[in-house]
């Protein structure tokens, strides 16, 4: 049903992937990435932070999906940065999960310069355990999330590059640049939040040209994320909208109207700056 990205090792990652941040553990997070996987998506998008990998792994089971069709993806979180602490992270999250290998694993966000005077070296750090991990063939690929080109840049020095970085990225929150200099690396750009948390869904001009499509705001939002090269990872609990939010493949936005939504310059961002937060 969906397609791929293919990244520059050579793995392929589906183009959709179903997101679980703010997702309850337990019943809830099992039922939904159940339902997920046994109504077209390939693609788990999880989080060590997000407090429900017990459940997402159930769900995983759950669904009766062979393993080496789901593409699982964690995050190792901020607390955990540094070369021993982000594997011992990652012993953790395979187990909540249940698993015996992931086929992505991220730096959650950048060491800031505001936090740390020595951040590139901590990233660095972190970036070795990524990579060795990634070298004794426990992770299929590895990136980072939340990072701007000045935090990527340093990591483009070393033996593995990053294959993938997960921003926030939605309409009203295109990140250009971020963008341009992940595309031009051949780093494969995630989509966090593709519907902004939903704050976007209630604006009139992307209901608008939603409409002329015979779609809802949320799948056009979908939409720019995949006619831009951007991987969306949508979250839901609701049944009706997992469905929805996977069923993009029949409309194609017009040129006009992308540059329309690009036009409407930033809203409804989460005003989360790399650079600026505190966590
Ligand atoms: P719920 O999980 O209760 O269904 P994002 O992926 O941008 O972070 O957005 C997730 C938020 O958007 C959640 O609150 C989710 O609610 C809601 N949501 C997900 N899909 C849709 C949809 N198709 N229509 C409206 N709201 C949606």
């Amino acid at each position: 049903m969906s397609g791929y990205i293919e990244l520059s090792n050579g793995v392929r990652i589906p183009s959709i992937g179903f997101g679980t941040w703010q997702t309850p553990d337990g019943k809830t997070a099992e039922h939904a990435v159940s339902f997920a996987l046994r109504n077209g998506y390939s693609h788990i998008d999880a989080a060590a932070i997000y407090g429900n990998e017990k459940g997402v792994g159930a769900g995983i089971r759950a669904s009766g999906v062979p393993r080496e069709r789901i593409f699982v993806t964690s995050k190792v979180w901020n607390t955990e940065r540094g070369y021993e602490t982000t594997r011992k992270a990652f012993r953790k999250t395979l187990s909540d999960l249940g698993l015996d290998y992931l086929d992505l694993y991220l730096i959650h966000w950048p060491a800031n310069r505001k936090q740390f005077g020595n951040a590139d070296e901590i990233n660095l750090e972190t970036w070795m355990a990524m990579t060795d991990l990634y070298k004794e063939g426990k992770i299929r690929a590895i990136g980072v999330s939340n990072f701007l080109p000045h935090h990527l840049e340093p990591l483009m020095e070393t033996s593995v590059k990053p294959m993938v970085d997960q921003i926030e990225y939605h309409p009203g929150c295109l990140q250009d640049e971020t963008v341009r200099f992940c595309q031009k690396n051949r780093i494969a750009v995630e989509a966090w939040s593709p519907l902004g948390q939903g704050r976007v869904l209630g604006d009139p001009e992307l209901a608008r040209i939603a409409a002329h499509y015979g779609k809802s705001t949320a799948q056009l939002c979908i939409r720019v994320a995949l006619q831009n090269s951007v991987i969306p990872l949508p979250k839901s609990v609701t049944e009706s909208r997992i469905r929805e939010n996977i069923d993009v493949y029949d409309f194609e936005i017009s040129a006009e109207d992308m540059a329309e939504i690009r036009a409407m310059g930033d809203f409804g961002g989460s005003g989360l700056n790399p650079d600026e937060v505190d966590f």
